[in-house]
């Protein structure tokens, strides 16, 4: 296991996260309807009041108090009992999405060479953004992702596979270059408002810490994967496996995007299990920064 202060200390060539990026990226394709968001590209919601597979109405919420993991110990990336790419086209989700808030917009927070972390979790969001010069140490693993990450996916793709499911990545680890292009496609393909609710701008993205994947079925990208059997497995069990759905439905305001389905992030076994299926948690709320 690479130790979590690795993550920010250690930066590698950035041609071998190009060449990673490129190839995670290869079966990308444009987005082929308007209404719609495919997410590497991420959107899939066209705005109609389509059920939402991870919304537990009654369910409450709750917000945790974030464990005490010092960064210099286990860590996001920690796996001790875990079990554990594409450029999409997006449709605006639910129309229940507080998507006018502030935080729908440009990305404004202060750009650093190594990732913001808070309790050892490394945070990349629009108000914490990277540098172009960030390259994570494993950028030239298979998908650029983290090993423990890795290792946590093959272990939900097993349990999904028991539950009759079949995963793979769409996108895992993209650099600051490849999320420059991806951002500028989209902001020539959707309105301004889409774009930014469904792609991160470069230095705005947990894409680029090779912490993060993109997680589909092979047929369903984007929003129309939010109605899946698949999204909903996620929902239910991504947690049970180190990994969490970063952006829930309905929590915009927080995280400054749009309810994405099938974007998951690695944040460790010992973390995740805060984030249970319903609980709409996010990471911000998890951690105090929201
Ligand atoms: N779709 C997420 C927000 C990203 O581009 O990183
Ligand atoms: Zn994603």
């Amino acid at each position: 296991m690479i130790p979590a202060r690795v993550i920010s200390t250690r930066v590698i060539p950035p041609l071998v996260g190009v060449l990673v990026a490129a190839v995670s990226v290869a079966g990308c394709s444009a987005p082929s309807q308007p209404a719609q968001v495919d997410a590497q590209a991420e959107p899939s919601a066209s705005g109609a009041a389509n059920p939402s597979p991870t919304q537990r109405p009654g369910t409450a919420r709750t917000p945790q108090t974030p464990s005490p993991t010092p960064s210099s110990s286990t860590g996001p990336v920690s796996s001790a009992t875990p079990t554990p790419t594409a450029t999409p086209t997006p449709i605006p989700t639910p129309s229940t999405h507080p998507t006018d808030s502030p935080k729908a917009g440009k990305a404004t927070g202060p750009v650093t060479d190594t990732p913001f972390e808070v309790n050892g979790i490394p945070i990349v969001s629009k108000d914490h953004r990277l540098s172009a010069s960030y390259v994570p140490p494993w950028a030239d693993q298979p998908h650029g992702l983290h090993p423990d990450a890795t290792a946590g996916f093959k272990k939900l793709q097993a349990a999904a596979r028991a539950d009759g499911l079949r995963f793979s990545i769409r996108s895992g680890y993209r650099s600051f270059a490849t999320q420059k292009g991806s951002f500028n496609r989209a902001m020539q393909q959707y309105n301004e408002k889409t774009a930014r609710l469904y792609f991160a701008e470069a230095g705005a993205s947990e894409h680029q810490l090779g912490l993060a994947l993109d997680a589909w079925d092979g047929k369903n990208r984007g929003t129309a994967f939010a109605r899946t059997k698949h999204a909903q497995w996620l929902a239910d069990h991504a947690h049970e496996h180190g990994f969490i759905v970063r952006y829930p439905q309905d929590k915009t305001h927080i995280t400054g995007y749009a309810w994405e389905s099938w974007h998951l992030r690695w944040v460790g076994p010992e973390t995740s299990q805060h984030f249970t299926p319903g609980s709409g948690l996010t990471l911000e709320e998890y951690l105090g920064i929201a």
